[in-house]
């Protein structure tokens, strides 16, 4: 049974964005002064496109996707804190757009907490539990028993406002866990919390999905979808580039290198050659004073490794260093666009 429904789903926001090319007149300077009469426009800004997935209940569903990818807009969308511009989701087979009211009491999230900075994180989950009609008796139990859940039962009477990041989180994901509610909507639950308490956290998330609760997770961490997830939407630029199960997309990901390589006394327009093989995925080149800082994604390290020597060799350039390591998530990322995007091509010739 499908517990979340979101049927494309896109959302935008109109920001003002202050443009730095544009050169105010003088008499507009010497009237406003240099920043007013900075050019301000209002641009629209797409948060997400067309997002669309399911969820089953018991599942734990992770959103992945670097800052600014969406994560959170979508996660404000399923809580019926922002209504979507174009489509509409499901909770339980309620609508966050027409049945907000039936949706708030499905689901728990980890941003929705109040907090006084002067409120001791058990008066703050205390309140939270008066807020949302728990009775005062069993109140007093629930927090107790979640303050020990995410380790924070000795500080538990200490200002939120003294509390460390990871603290923070720990406090955020109390709120959410306390209630009993259908859906968990967790936004970056672990951030800043060291990885010996993160694993031992996770482990209290996946005792939520054993319940029978459905969890979704925004996060910008493989090592959570690895370990938590039964599948994965991967968001990138507001777009989802792929739907998967953990171990699908850590073999896509798998496959690739990143080799980072320093040259002196070579053109970059040398370099650029390499962009010919299918194995070099993506190269980016930055010049500093005589050197060029190479990055080279490849799914094929030593062919690309007798390349570059090759180049550099027939060029009389020189090798500063290398080195070979697992690419950051946003270049897996810009990979698996890439292929979707080879993938349409193909489809719409
Ligand atoms: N209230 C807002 N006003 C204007 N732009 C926003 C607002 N909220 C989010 N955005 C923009 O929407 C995009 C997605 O943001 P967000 O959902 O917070 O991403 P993530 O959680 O993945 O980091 C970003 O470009 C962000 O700047
Ligand atoms: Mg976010």
């Amino acid at each position: 049974m499908e517990s979340i429904v979101v049927e494309n789903i896109s959302k935008y926001f109109w920001a003002r964005v202050t443009t730095s090319e544009s050169k105010p007149s003088w008499f507009k300077r010497l009237i406003f002064g240099n920043s007013l009469a900075k050019e301000v426009r209002v641009a629209r800004i797409t948060a997400l496109k067309s997002v669309s997935f399911t969820v089953g209940k018991g599942e734990i569903f992770g959103i992945l996707g670097p800052n600014g990818s969406g994560k959170t807009t979508l996660l404000k969308i399923l809580a019926t804190a922002l209504l979507p511009d174009e489509g509409d989701a499901y909770i339980c087979g309620y609508s966050v757009v027409k049945e907000a009211s039936k949706v708030r009491k499905l689901i728990s999230t980890n941003f929705s907490l109040i907090v006084n900075s002067f409120w001791t994180a058990r008066q703050a989950l205390e309140y939270w539990c008066t807020l949302n009609n728990v009775d005062s008796a069993e109140a007093v139990h629930k927090v107790n028993e979640v303050l020990d859940e995410v380790g924070l039962s000795e500080r538990a009477d200490e200002i939120v406002a003294r509390y460390s990041m990871g603290m923070q989180s720990r406090l955020f994901l109390a709120s959410s866990l306390m209630l009993d509610r259908e859906v968990y909507l967790l936004d970056e639950p672990l951030l800043g919390i060291d990885p010996i308490a993160a694993k031992e956290l996770r482990e209290t998330i996946k005792r939520k999905a054993r319940e029978g609760k459905t969890v979704v997770l925004a996060t910008n961490l493989i090592r959570d979808v690895e370990e938590l997830c039964d599948k994965v939407c991967v968001l990138y630029r507001s777009r989802v580039v792929a739907l998967e199960s953990p171990e699908v997309l850590k073999k896509t990901i798998g496959a690739y290198e990143c080799v980072y390589v320093t040259l002196s006394s070579l053109d970059s327009s040398v370099l650029l050659k390499l962009t010919d093989f299918n194995e070099v995925l993506d190269l980016s080149i930055v010049r500093q004073d005589n050197l060029l800082e190479t990055k080279i994604i490849t799914n094929d390290t030593i062919k690309v490794l007798y390349l570059l020597l090759d180049l550099v060799k027939l060029n009389k350039g020189k090798i500063i260093s290398i080195k070979i390591a697992e690419p950051i998530l946003e270049d897996a990322l810009i990979e698996l666009l890439k292929k979707r995007c080879e993938y349409e091509n193909r489809e719409t010739a």
